[in-house]
């Protein structure tokens, strides 16, 4: 399992803070009642924000996710012990032959939230993803992620924040550097350095893929989904697609 710039305790333990009151899960909550989905498996969960919601409103919860760290402080939050941590990615949640009927998978939907789906670069990883999800649905189970539009070029408007400054709960006042470093489409490379009160640099750096969504009807398909519909998410209309797709 390879280390990612969220498997950091700095970055875990200040992820919340940064990402503020979370407005874009309730789609996924909702979207969770629409389906009637009863078990949901959350892959890239992170922090667990919405994992630990799920399973506080009674649903089976499976929150995976390589960064130890995310998985932490997850861990810390209300209503944990009802979720089902895997540290790992989708492949290590895929329900094997010895014990086929792990406690919530199969589940009947997948989820990954805040752009995840992004983070796979590589059409390889982001197959072997899709696959380990449809192997973890059941027959007619749904899949549901968001992912930024190409065409609305969100890395323009990052470029333009360079700096800014934040509060961190128990560190303190924190610079942050950011740069975008490189534009070579579909990947966009990033940079960030949190400059701590104590003059602790935490450098951190990602690279994102933006699919077109010709891409993403395509791969869905050769790992066995039924590519449904996107949506618009209600608090980024425009700039990015919720996808709904189908176990086939
Ligand atoms: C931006 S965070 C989103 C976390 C959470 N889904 C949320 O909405 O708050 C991206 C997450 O993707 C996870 N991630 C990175 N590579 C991954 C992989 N190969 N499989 C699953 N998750 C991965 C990171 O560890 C991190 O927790």
């Amino acid at each position: 399992m390879s280390a990612n710039e969220f498997d950091h305790p700095f970055v875990a333990t200040t992820y919340d803070t940064v990402e503020g009151s979370r407005e874009d899960l309730d789609l996924y909550a909702s979207i969770a009642d629409e389906m009637g989905a009863r078990s949901v498996l959350d892959i890239g969960c992170g922090t667990g924000a919405l994992a630990v919601r799920l399973a506080a409103e009674g649903r089976a919860a499976t929150g995976v996710d390589p960064a130890g760290e995310m998985l932490e402080v997850a861990r810390g939050k209300p209503h944990a012990e009802k979720v089902r941590w895997i540290h790992g990615t989708a492949v290590d949640a895929v329900p094997v032959a010895e014990a086929p009927e792990a406690r919530g998978l199969p589940a009947e939907l997948a989820v990954m939230t805040g752009n995840v789906a992004q983070v796979f670069t590589r059409d390889e990883d982001w197959l072997a993803t899709l696959r380990a999800v449809h192997a973890c649905l059941v027959p007619g189970g749904h899949l549901v992620f968001e992912t930024r539009i190409p065409e609305r070029c969100s890395w323009e408007d990052w470029a333009q924040q360079r700096e800014s400054r934040w509060h961190a709960p128990g560190v303190g006042e924190v610079r942050e550097v950011f740069e975008v470093s490189e534009v070579d489409l579909p990947l966009v490379s990033f940079r960030s350095d949190s400059h701590l009160p104590d003059g602790t640099v935490v450098p951190s750096t990602s690279t994102l893929i933006f699919r077109s969504v010709e891409e993403i009807i395509r791969t869905l398909a050769e790992a066995g989904f039924e590519f449904l519909e996107t949506r618009d998410a209600p608090d980024r209309p425009g700039r990015e697609w919720v996808v709904i797709a189908r176990r086939a």
